[in-house]
């Protein structure tokens, strides 16, 4: 019988883009498996389809350092880095990894490692300094300058319009709370997609709307660091305006371009089997994992709390028609599962957070945790995915985050030994090639992170890269991780691991 894995491997010598070419879905995927040949047999190994992408991702305040440099304006993760008691030793993305100019290197690494794609961000207030009005072309350019790398290389841009530095003069006009910023990131993202559009064929509009407006407006701990329940629910549906603004802008400048957003999402799962944790459970998912997927897709918000005025979020009535975005596939970050239970009356009475919103989350903990603190539950992803397939009719989907924080340095030998990483991504592995035989149409995994950066509030203290960076003089190490990856990639097949 015709092997249909050989038929299909003479395509993966020319570059594809995973998204914009047909791949075999997940049925074709079980055949995959089944011809694998004699030294592979299929219960060594776990393949993936031809053409799937294996990248790394990075977000440009993490890495580029270069924080006022031709002409970059100040973004507000540069106002809250300045100022004292923000960030874990006092630390700041002044220099970060210098891959603003050492980012020959970083390709040179990507290639080293075999990567077919790399995720990276743009930084708007290098495009825009103060967020409006004309772009910077010196900031351009430097895009400009990492696609043309990468393309040479052999690597797919997969480059993000928003990871979290918005232009610090926006957050001064009120910040995503103010619906008018969705109107400035749609003019943003059309300069971008007008300069690059040409050699870009995938996009991603948002990194993690839900992280960025709950940890910015609701609970401070990121910038801007607001504290309050209004501006938070006002954010989250200017940044739903916003999504599909910018997609309409990227469109407009390339209409061939595949356009999506990267979002975190994690399997919601009960306390205990009460109807009350049940319920809750699913008003969390419906937060955490559907707040700004259900918006683009069908132009509604799906029902998360049992009460929530129109006017608390700002909404107006050609709203639901505006925030709809027919996304060509759905980014998904994903670390980790939450455990969802409801909300003790006496909480809901007098916690304003747990009246409107009465769900108590919080982070698994039967799970090995990692240096961050984040439960290792390698059949997350399988459950989400799972889920995601099944709720939206089999979307196109790229795993566009996952991944580790261990502090592992240099041993003796110069080597990091970083084998609990090489555990965790063979783990998550196994369970995403698991939910493509079942049916999800997954097309690339991005490990965060390409190598160890600006770990927002914790600061250089927490390591999730392939590569170890050492700060002080900037060098370089692939780890031992970076190496095996390296050899997955080339292989396009993981080693099997009974699945848990
Ligand atoms: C994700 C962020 C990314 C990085 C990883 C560890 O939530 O998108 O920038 O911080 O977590």
């Amino acid at each position: 019988m015709e092997c249909r894995w050989r038929a299909a491997s003479a395509r993966a010598d020319r570059r594809i883009d995973p998204i914009s070419d047909r791949m075999p879905t997940g049925r074709d995927a079980v055949v995959l498996n089944g011809c694998a040949d004699a030294r592979e047999s299929a219960n060594q190994v776990r393949r993936f389809p031809s053409g799937f992408a294996w990248g790394a991702a990075t977000a440009a305040h993490q890495i580029e350092g270069a924080w006022n440099e031709d002409g970059k304006g100040e973004s507000i993760w540069d106002r809250f880095a300045h100022t004292p008691g923000k960030i874990r030793n006092g630390d700041h993305a002044d220099r970060a990894c210098e891959h603003y100019r050492r980012y020959p290197e970083d390709i040179a690494l990507m290639r080293a490692m075999n990567l077919t794609s790399y995720r990276f961000s743009i930084a708007w207030p290098r495009v825009q300094p103060s967020g409006s009005g004309e772009p910077n072309s010196r900031g351009l350019d430097f895009y400009s300058r990492l696609v043309d790398s990468l393309l040479e290389a052999g690597i797919r841009p997969l480059p993000t319009l928003y990871h979290w530095d918005l232009p610090q003069a926006l957050e001064d006009g009120g910040g995503w709370p103010n619906r008018d910023t969705a109107a400035r990131f749609a003019d943003y993202a059309g300069i971008v997609a007008r300069a690059l559009g040409n050699r870009v064929s995938s996009w991603l509009l948002f990194n993690e709307p839900v992280a960025f407006t709950s940890m910015g407006y609701l609970r401070g701990i990121h910038a801007p660091g607001m504290k309050s329940i209004r501006a938070f629910l006002k954010s989250t549906h200017t940044v739903n305006l916003a999504q599909a603004g910018g997609f309409r802008a990227v469109k407009a400048a390339c209409p061939k371009a595949r356009v999506g957003s990267a979002f975190s999402m994690s399997p919601c799962e009960p306390a205990t089997n009460s109807p009350a944790d049940i319920l809750a459970a699913e008003r969390a998912h419906r937060i955490t994992n559907c707040w700004f997927l259900e918006p683009a897709l069908h132009g509604t918000y799906p029902h998360a709390f049992p009460f929530l005025p129109d006017s608390l979020i700002g909404m107006s009535a050609s709203d639901m028609h505006q925030m709809r975005a027919p996304l060509d596939f759905i980014g998904i970050n994903l670390y980790y599962r939450t455990m969802a239970r409801a909300a003790a009356w006496s909480k809901r009475l007098f916690d304003p957070g747990f009246t409107i919103f009465p769900v108590k989350m919080y982070p698994g903990s039967e799970g090995p945790a990692t240096d961050i603190g984040w439960e290792v539950w390698p059949r997350a992803i399988y459950d989400l995915l799972m889920r995601i397939t099944r709720d939206y009719d089999h979307p196109v989907i790229e795993t566009t985050e996952s991944g580790c924080s261990y502090n592992d340095g240099p041993n003796h030998d110069g080597r990091i030994h970083d084998t609990r990483r090489i555990a965790y991504h063979r783990a998550y592995l196994n369970h995403l090639a698991r939910a493509i035989e079942d049916g999800a149409d997954v097309r690339g995994y991005h490990a965060w992170t390409l190598m160890d950066n600006f770990e927002w509030a914790e600061g250089y203290g927490q390591r999730f890269g392939l590569v170890h960076v050492d700060f002080a003089t900037q060098a370089r190490t692939i780890k031992e991780s970076g190496k095996w990856y390296a050899e997955v990639a080339a292989r396009n097949a993981v080693d099997a691991i009974s699945a848990s």
